[in-house]
């Protein structure tokens, strides 16, 4: 049987994961976070001393490394590197460059796309990403491309960091946003951008709940 699948693209920070998340418990689906995979084999480069960006670096280390996926009793999506669960360890802003860094090469980029397409083949999905709709599942059922401006993306992640505890201006958030969006959006690889056939949702100056029905009638709408 034809599993179904939901493909989310868009840049950092424009609340992906939230929308994807609440969608796919909406549907019924799984939701899939492909750049925790990324982040999890970003985590072993830095672990071993290895520059995230250097293809001669990274590479004798696909051979050695065990990534895993599995959900939790909680139903969330848990990583592991070599056995340990690394879900939180991945969170940080220094594995969020690595993981940017490391998924520019496009050897790392084949390297895990099998695992994404299981996951699809075997789970109807909600599945987020920056390649989803153009590369990974390109005959998804639905293809959205979620974005807003960087400074409504900067503003929203600065909150969260704050609410966190951590001590960071508005500014750093804001420079640390448009590097990424530079780096994902201007690689040879892959690059971030709009597959064709997905529907824009642009949730600039909108609150994530407003954002989160516009973001279920497009799909809605896609798939009747
Ligand atoms: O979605 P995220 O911020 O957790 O992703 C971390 C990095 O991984 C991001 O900067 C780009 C990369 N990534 C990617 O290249 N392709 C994906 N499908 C998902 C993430």
């Amino acid at each position: 049987m034809k599993h179904k699948s939901i493909a989310i693209d868009g840049p950092s920070g424009a609340g992906k994961s939230t929308m994807a998340k609440a969608l796919a418990q909406e549907l019924g689906f799984l939701y899939v976070d492909t750049g925790a995979i990324y982040r999890t084999l970003g985590l072993f480069a830095l672990r071993r001393g290895a520059a995230p960006g250097s293809w001669t670096e990274v590479e004798p280390l696909l051979a050695q490394v065990s990534i895993r996926m599995a959900y939790a009793a909680d139903g969330l999506q848990h990583m592991y590197l070599d056995g340990e669960d690394v879900t939180r360890a991945i969170r940080t802003p220094e594995v969020s460059t690595a993981a940017s860094q490391i998924s520019a090469i496009p050897q790392v980029r084949a390297f895990l796309m099998d695992m994404q397409r299981d996951m699809a083949d075997n789970n109807d999905v909600v599945m987020d990403g920056r390649d989803i709709g153009t590369v990974v599942l390109p005959d998804a059922d639905a293809k959205i491309f979620l974005t807003a401006s960087a400074e409504d993306r900067a503003k929203r992640r600065h909150a969260e960091l704050i609410e966190r505890g951590e001590t960071v201006d508005y500014d750093t958030v804001l420079a640390d946003i448009i590097a990424r969006d530079d780096r994902d959006t201007n690689r040879a690889a892959a690059p971030l951008r709009q597959a064709a056939g997905a529907a824009l949702v642009d949730t600039t100056g909108i609150s994530l709940e407003e954002s989160f029905r516009l973001l279920l009638r497009t799909v809605q709408e896609t798939l009747a």
